[in-house]
């Protein structure tokens, strides 16, 4: 058995994107069974029993997952490997990646520290075109020369899937 849970949050539509790409690539190149899953759906989430290992993806808002990904956390994912990634605006920008890994991403699971984390990452993200204002007034953004609407990197998302691929196919 080698069966792959990809789980997300998302307010806005970015994450399952980058998820439906990681996804494709386990498929086709590593034979992994994957199924997805949008935790806006929680309660009905599939038994994870019957998966080895799980990608759990959130979106950021105001430096926060959604709800339901912070939740999945709690959850008993014993024996697992667990790879998790954000989609965050902020981390497709160089000056504020780091800010992103450390403060949207490490600092969430480091208080999971019973959780097999194999791999972990922080992708740039897309803001809807009406909400633009809404993330531009933001103090850290301001500072940047030119904000881009898209910011995600599909080559390092690609990247990612393929270390994913193999740390899942390993012994
Ligand atoms: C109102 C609003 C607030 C946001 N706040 C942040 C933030 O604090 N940090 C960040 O990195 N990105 C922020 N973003 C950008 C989102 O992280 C980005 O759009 C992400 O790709 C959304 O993922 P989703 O579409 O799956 O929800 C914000 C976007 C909006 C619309």
């Amino acid at each position: 058995m080698n069966e792959t849970l990809i789980v997300y949050g998302t307010r806005y539509g970015a994450t399952p994107e980058a998820c439906a790409v990681i996804q494709k690539i386990l498929e086709k190149d590593y034979k992994i069974q994957v199924e997805i899953w949008d935790l806006e759906n929680y309660r009905a989430c599939p038994d994870l029993e019957e998966f080895d290992n799980i990608i759990l993806a959130s979106g950021i808002e105001n430096g926060k997952w959604t709800k339901n990904s912070e939740k999945f956390l709690t959850k008993d994912l014993t024996g697992k490997k667990v790879a998790v990634f954000i989609s965050s605006s902020f981390a497709g920008e160089k000056e504020l990646y780091n800010h992103a890994f450390k403060n949207f991403l490490e600092d969430v699971i480091s208080e999971y520290s019973e959780v097999n984390f194999v791999a972990k990452a922080a992708f740039g993200g897309r803001v809807p075109k009406k909400k633009l204002p809404k993330i531009a007034s933001q103090a850290l953004l301001t500072r940047l020369p030119e904000f881009q609407i898209d910011n995600r990197d599909w080559d390092k998302i690609k990247e990612w899937a393929h270390e994913i691929g193999k740390i899942f196919t390993a012994d």
